[in-house]
């Protein structure tokens, strides 16, 4: 049974989706630590009524990034976290960081990687007048959002659409992606899940 942390920073839909798939029966990992960079994030209460060990390390109480990770790292062992779910944690991981979790911790971006890595990938896509949008779950690695892929959700983009639709629509993905990809990371399975949602 693998051991699972959240990682998160703001509303913790994707976490949430994680621990709910991980309620299920014959799940091969289960949720045992939630850390939120930001103290306020809604993910934090959202944890707690799900029965979620959760804590706020605010990054700004830490005079370098090194000293952030250091009481990551305690709380990480603390828990017997042996598997890292970052699920819109907005902070930089330091290459020593990442290394220590090398195959060990899991990541999603709102975009159909290698396409847009980094912010505003919806207003990106729009722009390019792309006509398909998505999400990638990656393993992590010292580079920002170019590990290997562990799985993507396809979506379309509608005439219409605003950063703010799309957005919304991706995200709904998320919730069905990531929840797949963990499930099958934490058998063992590196096969990737790649999902199309033509109708959303
Ligand atoms: C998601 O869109 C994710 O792709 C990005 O940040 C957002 C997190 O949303 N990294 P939530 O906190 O899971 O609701």
């Amino acid at each position: 049974m693998r051991q699972v942390a959240i990682l998160i920073s703001g509303s913790g839909s994707n976490m949430a989706a994680l621990i709910d798939d991980m309620a299920r029966p014959g799940h091969p990992a289960r949720p045992v630590l939630v850390v939120s960079s930001e103290p306020g994030a809604a993910g934090i209460a959202r944890a707690e009524a799900a029965g979620v060990p959760a804590v706020a390390l605010d990054h700004r109480a830490f005079a370098q990034r090194s000293e952030f990770e250091a009481a990551l790292q305690a709380r990480l062992e603390a828990a017997g976290a042996d598997l890292l779910c970052l699920a819109g944690f907005m902070r930089i991981l330091s290459g020593s960081f990442v290394e220590r979790w090398r195959g060990r911790a899991l990541n999603i971006h709102p975009s159909l990687l290698p396409r847009y890595p980094g912010l505003d990938t919806h207003a990106r896509a729009l722009a390019a007048g792309d006509r398909e949008a998505g999400c990638t779950v990656h393993e992590l690695t010292p580079e920002l959002d170019a590990g290997p892929i562990l799985g993507q959700a396809r979506v379309p983009v509608l005439p219409d659409d605003t950063a703010a639709a799309l957005a919304a629509r991706v995200l709904r993905a998320e919730h069905r992606l990531y929840p797949a990809v963990l499930r099958r990371f934490a058998a063992g399975d590196r096969r990737p899940v790649l999902l199309s949602f033509p109708e959303d």
